[in-house]
């Protein structure tokens, strides 16, 4: 499939006349200057940030060993450059900017006082034994001592490890024991639309039992009372106020570890991504600067929750290494109406917006009419990301919440990158609704096919995949580099290869087409196939599970699992059955997992050697019945004619 030239969304005028890079002419030369010489590019917009000391390499690299060095030799401290620096030339700025759960509800923190905020929690993190290197586990709801937590342990070198407050007491438990935590930070609860989460009793229930952790401290979100065991559970309010604000910054290397991020792959156990100092925040910094083409008066609105890695690089640490103001949104998009999202931006005047297509969706849904008795007069940027846009998707957020004012970049990256690879530049590069585009500076996608060859040219698609090396790249999967390894390094040697399914366009534009492994993208978030049929397996009835991914409106992908159960619970009713699944998979990862759908059948689709025809059920939840390819191969065809007659009612 080719694309007409009219496609093209040209980039507005007003915009490119102020912005950072003002045509494609002037990306074109400063992209071909960042790969004739990464080193020279690099070491410029490391400048971006303040070392102790200056970094004595830009890169250094065994590829054999699959080790990558940036910026080697610098010292810096994160926390320094995302807040001291700031404290000292603007102290009165907002740094950020909370909006609370309850509409109407805010409150700016400036640079000055999140200097302190810092500080304090630096201090009590000290106080609980926590010393350069070692892990603190962060649970907690969007509340401002979440995004002190981090800026504390980048100030004293502990590497963070921060999981969303969506998690079950499992997860949230096979987290810290991978990482080895000794301190869990954590609240009361977490309000969160018309519901809350209890954190401390999921917390409590994580740790249970393991000396491993000595210490958690609990934020008090609400006046809500929870029970606290003596000895190993602190009140971090009352923490902090014992405790003075100032806290030196450690000198951190460039390559020592900030953080760690557990995120779903292929197999059953989610991967420790672990990203470094001086390459993460140049990269976070950079990608910031250029993609959202930051203007000194910016509010930045990013809608992520500090829990995914698009919270980590431009909620907190991409803005505020700018000194931009960011956003901290508590809520959803949707309570107490789907006008939330826009009375926000209007309260709080964002300059840009930062979310996700399944958001948009949901709004769509909802009717123009809360966007249009909104302002959105201060809006100057839209931004996606997470999982493909939908042309039409793209179309609405650029002409009616955009109005057509408002350029929009839909941005390609993941976990494990650190920041944006592929995305346009507002006001140079033209855009195509659906395309995240061109590669940002220094950055060199490969497109390879099924054995291992380039696929040169345009008008092709392959496995995205991506050569040389980037600042912001994962170094390594924490305690695991081998597996680092073989994820990422070794389907196409010497590639880093992303897992994502891509066409470049005639004109040499990305289309990222999805996962071309057994990872789901649901609602912008991954989820591993293997990992939700291990939870289903893991309850007493299941005999045998099989999932897959189908479209779903808002989500983008739905989750469909296919059970067999053991002959005991063959008299359980099916509507039983399928509730019983559901909770059961919501209990063991959490709310994002649940299934959209649960097939209860007496027999999975199996080759004679006993491998489950995977592509088969996704046809088959896909409602792609006409199209479902060689089924002799199936060891029993009357498994079949049952799968479809129950899938029927699905769609
Ligand atoms: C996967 C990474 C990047 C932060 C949020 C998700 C998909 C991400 C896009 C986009 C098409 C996208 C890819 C990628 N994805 N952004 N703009 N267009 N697909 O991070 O959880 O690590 O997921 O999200 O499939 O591999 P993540």
């Amino acid at each position: 499939m080719t694309v007409a030239k009219d496609s093209f969304v040209a980039p507005k005028e007003h915009f490119s006349r102020a912005s950072h890079v003002r045509s494609l002419e002037d990306y074109q030369r400063l992209y071909r200057q960042s790969l004739e010489a990464p080193e020279a590019f690099w070491g410029v917009q490391a400048q971006r940030l303040t070392w102790f000391h200056p970094p004595d390499s830009v890169r250094e690299m065994n590829a054999e060993q699959v080790d990558f060095s940036w910026f080697g030799g610098g010292k810096l401290n994160v926390a320094y450059n995302c807040v001291d620096r700031h404290a000292r030339e603007r102290p009165g700025k907002t740094a950020i900017l909370w909006a609370k759960n309850e509409p109407g509800e805010y409150q700016a923190i400036t640079f000055r006082e999140l200097q302190h905020h810092v500080g304090r929690m630096a201090n009590v993190l000290k106080a609980h034994g926590v010393r350069k290197g070692d892990r603190v586990c962060v649970y907690l709801p969007m509340i401002p001592e979440l995004a002190y937590t981090m800026l504390a342990c980048a100030r004293i070198g502990a590497v963070h490890s921060v999981v969303f407050a969506g998690f079950s007491a499992e997860s949230l438990r096979e987290r810290i024991l991978d990482s080895g935590a000794k301190v869990l930070v954590t609240a009361n609860e977490g309000p969160r639309g018309p519901k809350s989460v209890p954190t401390k009793a999921i917390a409590d229930e994580a740790v249970e039992g393991l000396t491993q952790v000595t210490s958690v401290l609990v934020a008090q979100r609400t006046p809500r009372e929870v029970p606290m065991v003596e000895g190993r559970d602190f009140w971090l309010n009352a923490e902090m106020a014992r405790h003075r604000g100032v806290c030196p910054a450690e000198w951190m290397d460039a390559e020592d570890p900030l953080f760690i991020l557990y995120t779903s792959g292929s197999t059953g156990k989610p991967k420790g991504v672990l990203h470094t100092t001086g390459g993460y925040l140049v990269y976070a910094a950079t990608t910031h600067h250029y993609v959202f083409d930051v203007r000194p008066d910016d509010i930045h609105f990013c809608t992520a929750d500090l829990g995914w890695v698009t919270g980590h690089s431009y909620l907190l640490y991409g803005p505020l290494a700018n000194g931009t103001t960011t956003v901290l949104f508590e809520s959803t998009p949707s309570y107490p109406d789907a006008g939330r999202l826009w009375k926000v931006v209007d309260d709080v005047k964002a300059t840009v917006l930062y979310t996700a297509p399944t958001a948009l969706r949901a709004l769509i849904k909802e009717g123009d009419a809360w966007v249009k008795k909104s302002s959105r007069k201060s809006l100057r940027l839209l931004g996606s990301v997470g999982e493909p846009i939908n042309p039409e998707v793209w179309r609405w957020y650029h002409d009616v919440v955009g109005e057509g004012r408002c350029p929009v970049v839909d941005t390609w990256w993941q976990t494990e990158t650190g920041g944006i690879l592929i995305s346009p530049l507002p006001g140079a590069t033209p855009c195509k609704p659906g395309s995240a585009t061109l590669p940002f500076f220094g950055v060199e996608p490969v497109l390879m096919d099924d054995e291992g060859r380039v696929i040169e040219g345009n008008g092709v698609s392959g496995n995205l995949c991506l050569a040389r090396s980037w600042p912001g790249q994962a170094r390594t999967l924490y305690g695991h580099h081998q597996r680092f390894v073989e994820t990422y390094y070794s389907r196409f040697p010497h590639l880093y290869f992303t897992g994502d399914g891509c066409r470049r366009d005639e004109d040499g534009y990305y289309w990222i087409t999805g996962r071309v492994d057994d990872v789901l993208n649901v609602s912008g978030h991954r989820l591993g196939t293997a990992e939700v049929e291990s939870a289903l397996v893991a309850h007493e009835a299941v005999a045998e599970a099989a999932v897959v991914g189908f479209p779903h409106d808002i989500k983008g992908t739905g989750v469909c699992a296919f059970v067999t159960v053991k002959p005991d619970w063959l008299e359980t009713s099916t509507e039983q059955m399928v509730g019983a699944l559901k909770e059961q998979v919501r209990h063991v990862i959490g709310p994002i997992a649940t299934p959209d759908r649960v097939v209860v059948v007496n027999g999975l689709p199996k080759t004679r050697s006993g491998k489950i025809l995977r592509r088969m059920l996704r046809k088959i939840a896909s409602g792609e019945t006409e199209s479902l390819g060689d089924t002799t191969t199936l060891a029993d065809p009357a498994v079949l004619d049952e799968l479809l007659e129950k899938s029927l009612p699905l769609r």
